[in-house]
C-alpha cells in the first residue's frame, strides 16, 4: 500500500477535509495529538478498527481510546456521564486526559476489547480536533507505533513504523507533551489512575478528591495478575537496545558509565551533564524539568536504535508530578531493570590529621573503605608497568636489587620539588583511579557508600566520582606530635612534611564536611 504523507500545520488546510473523508470511509490515518501520534480509524466501524490491530501488531485484548472533538460527542458512547466526568472535562479537556466510563451499545466490542467500559479523550491539538470534526465520527486511536516500540512523538517515527501499512500519515511536527495521556477510570470507586501522563495525580485529586494509583503504574505485575488496564501487562516503549535505569547521584552515574560503557552503549543523562561523561551521552531534559524529559524521552529511545546501541543507561528521573509518567514509561522500557549505585565519598586531610582513625570509624558503620596508600603500593609492585615508568622518570636505582620499589629513595626524589611531585602524581594517579573504580565496580552491591581515603584526592580524577568530600582536620601542634611519633622523626622533619602539603585552609576550601579530630569522640553527623 502507498502511504500518503500530508504536511498539515494549519487546521484550516484543505487537506484536513481529505484526511477526514478517508477516515470516515474506513481508511487508517496517523494523526498528531498533543501527547503522541495516534493511529486513527472510525471508532464505529469494526472492520476499520480491526485493521489498527493488524497494522500495529497489537494484542486483541488491549482496548483503544476513542477521540472526540467536543464534549457533547461523549453522550452516545457511554451509558451515563457522571458529575465527576463533567468536572474533569471542565478542567482538563481538551487535553492529555483519558476518562474510562461504562460504555454504550454503540461502541463496537473490538474497540473496548470486550470490556464493558470505554476510554474517551478530547485532545487539545487543534489539527487532531479539526480532523475528528472533518471525519464526523469519533476516532479510535492508539499510539501510532508498532506494538512494543516507543510511542511516536515525531512524524518520522510514524513513517519508520507504519509506512506501507496505512493510507495516510499527517505530519504536524513534534508532539508537545511527548508521553501518552493520563488514563483515569471513573468506572470504579474511588477513581483509579491507570496510566500517569501530562495531567498529574495531584491535579486529578484536586477535582475528584481521593484517586488511587494502580499498582501497575510503578510495580512489575506478577505473571497472570488481573489488570485494570490491559495495556499495562505488555512490554512497552522498548527500543531494541537493553535499557537500564540507573539510580544514584550524577557522580556515581559518571563513575559507572565511564567504567562500563563500551562504544556501542549510550548514556541518557540530564541536560548539561553530557560533556562530563566519557560515554556517548545525550541529555533528555533538565534534572528538575519532567516536561522536558517527557518531550524528549521516546525520541531518544528511538535514536538509540538508529545508532544501533546495545545498551542504554538512563539517569533515573524524579517521579513527582509529570515525572511519574516519565518514570512509568522508563521502567517499562527497561523491563524493570534498575541499577542502584552506591555513593562514593572522598576522605582526605593533611598528614597527621587523623584521617585513618576516621576511616576506621566509618568502616565500623558499614561503609566500604578503600585506602589509597595501600592501592599505591599494589600498583607499584615488583614487575608492574607503573614501577617501570617510575624508574624511567626517577632513575633505575629506585628499584632495589630484589626488584622491589625503594619507597624512601623515590620519596626523596619525588617530593624534592613540586615539579617532581606532579610528575609522580601523573604517573601513579590514573592507575590508582582505575584500580579503585574497578574494585568498586566488582563490589557494587556490598555497600551503600564507599569511602576513598587518599591524601591528595583533590588532584585526582577520582574526585569527579565522589559526591562528598570529607576533610579531616586537627590543630597544628597535634599533627606535629602525631607525625613525630608515627614516623619516629624530629620536630623539624615533621614540620617539613606538613609544609610540603597544601595548607589546612586549602583542604577545607573544597570540603562538603569537615571533621575535627584532635582526639576523643568524633562527630560524624553529616556523613552517617
Ligand atoms: O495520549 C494518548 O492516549 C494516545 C493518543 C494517540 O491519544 N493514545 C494512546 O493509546 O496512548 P494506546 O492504545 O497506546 O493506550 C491506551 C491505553 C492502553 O494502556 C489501554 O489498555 C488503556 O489505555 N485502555 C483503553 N481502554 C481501556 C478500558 N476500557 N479500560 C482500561 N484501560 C483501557
Ligand atoms: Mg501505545
Amino acid at each position: 500500500m502507498k502511504t500518503e504523507i500530508y504536511k498539515i500545520t494549519d487546521e484550516k488546510d484543505e487537506a484536513v477535509g481529505r484526511v477526514g473523508e478517508l477516515l470516515r470511509s474506513g481508511a487508517l490515518a496517523a494523526i498528531p495529538t498533543e501527547t503522541v501520534y495516534g493511529l486513527a480509524a472510525n471508532a464505529l466501524d469494526p472492520q476499520a478498527v480491526s485493521r489498527i490491530f493488524e497494522a500495529k501488531g497489537r494484542p486483541q485484548d488491549n482496548p483503544l481510546i476513542v477521540h472526540i472533538s467536543s464534549f457533547d460527542e461523549i453522550y452516545p458512547l457511554v451509558k451515563d456521564v457522571p458529575d465527576e466526568a463533567k468536572a474533569l472535562a471542565d478542567k482538563f479537556w481538551p487535553g492529555p486526559l483519558t476518562i474510562i466510563l461504562k460504555k454504550s451499545g454503540l461502541v463496537p466490542s473490538v474497540v473496548s476489547a470486550g470490556l464493558d467500559t470505554v476510554a474517551v479523550r478530547m485532545p487539545s491539538h487543534p489539527i487532531a480536533r479539526a480532523i475528528i470534526r472533518a471525519a464526523g465520527v469519533p476516532l479510535a486511536a492508539p499510539s501510532a507505533n508498532s506494538s512494543g516500540l516507543p510511542s511516536p512523538t515525531r512524524a518520522s517515527h510514524v513513517i519508520d513504523d507504519m509506512d506501507g501499512k496505512i493510507e495516510a500519515i499527517v505530519d504536524s511536527g513534534a508532539c508537545g507533551v511527548g508521553v501518552e495521556s493520563t488514563v483515569v477510570s471513573l468506572a470504579v470507586n474511588p477513581p483509579r489512575l491507570l496510566r500517569p501522563g501530562g495531567i498529574t495525580h495531584a491535579q486529578l485529586e484536586s477535582v475528584l478528591g481521593r484517586v488511587d494509583i494502580d499498582d501497575a503504574v510503578t510495580n512489575e505485575l506478577e505473571k497472570g495478575a488481573v489488570v485494570s488496564s490491559p495495556g499495562m501487562k505488555y512490554k512497552h516503549y522498548s527500543p531494541k537496545a537493553q535499557v537500564y535505569i540507573v539510580k544514584g547521584s550524577f557522580e556515581s552515574f559518571r563513575f559507572f558509565t565511564d567504567y562500563t560503557c563500551k562504544e556501542s552503549d549510550i548514556a541518557l543523562c540530564f541536560d548539561g551533564e553530557e560533556g562530563m561523561l566519557k560515554a556517548r551521552a545525550f541529555g533528555y531534559g533538565g534534572k528538575d524539568k519532567p516536561q522536558e524529559q517527557a518531550y524528549n524521552l521516546f525520541d531518544l529511545l528511538r535514536k538509540a536504535d538508529k545508532l544501533k546501541a546495545q545498551r542504554v543507561f538512563v539517569r533515573c528521573p524524579d517521579s513527582d508530578g509529570v515525572g511519574l509518567a516519565v518514570y512509568n514509561r522508563l521502567i517499562r522500557a527497561a523491563a524493570f531493570k534498575i541499577i542502584e549505585l552506591p555513593e562514593l565519598y572522598a576522605l582526605t586531610g593533611r598528614t597527621g590529621s587523623g584521617k585513618s582513625t576516621v576511616a576506621a570509624e566509618l568502616l565500623k558503620h558499614g561503609f566500604g573503605v578503600i585506602d589509597c596508600d595501600k592501592v599505591a603500593r599494589q600498583i607499584t609492585e615488583k614487575g608492574s608497568p607503573v614501577l617501570g615508568r617510575l624508574a624511567e622518570a626517577f632513575g633505575e636505582d629506585i628499584i632495589s636489587p630484589d626488584g622491589e620499589l625503594d619507597r624512601k629513595k623515590l620519596a626523596s626524589r619525588a617530593f624534592a620539588d613540586s615539579e617532581s611531585t606532579e610528575k609522580l602524581n601523573a604517573l601513579t594517579h590514573p592507575a590508582i583511579t582505575d584500580f579503585v573504580m574497578n574494585y568498586i565496580l566488582q563490589h557494587l552491591n556490598e555497600h551503600k557508600v564507599f569511602v576513598i581515603d587518599a591524601a591528595v584526592i583533590q588532584k585526582s580524577k577520582m574526585i569527579d566520582y565522589c559526591s562528598k568530600l570529607i576533610v579531616v582536620t586537627a590543630d597544628d601542634e597535634i599533627c606535629i606530635e602525631r607525625i613525630m611519633k608515627r614516623d619516629s622523626i624530629s620536630r623539624e622533619k615533621a614540620l617539613e612534611r606538613i609544609k610540603a602539603q597544601p595548607s589546612e585552609l586549602e583542604y577545607e576550601a573544597h570540603a562538603d564536611t569537615v571533621i575535627k579530630n584532635n582526639g576523643g569522640e568524633l562527630d560524624l553527623t553529616g556523613i552517617l
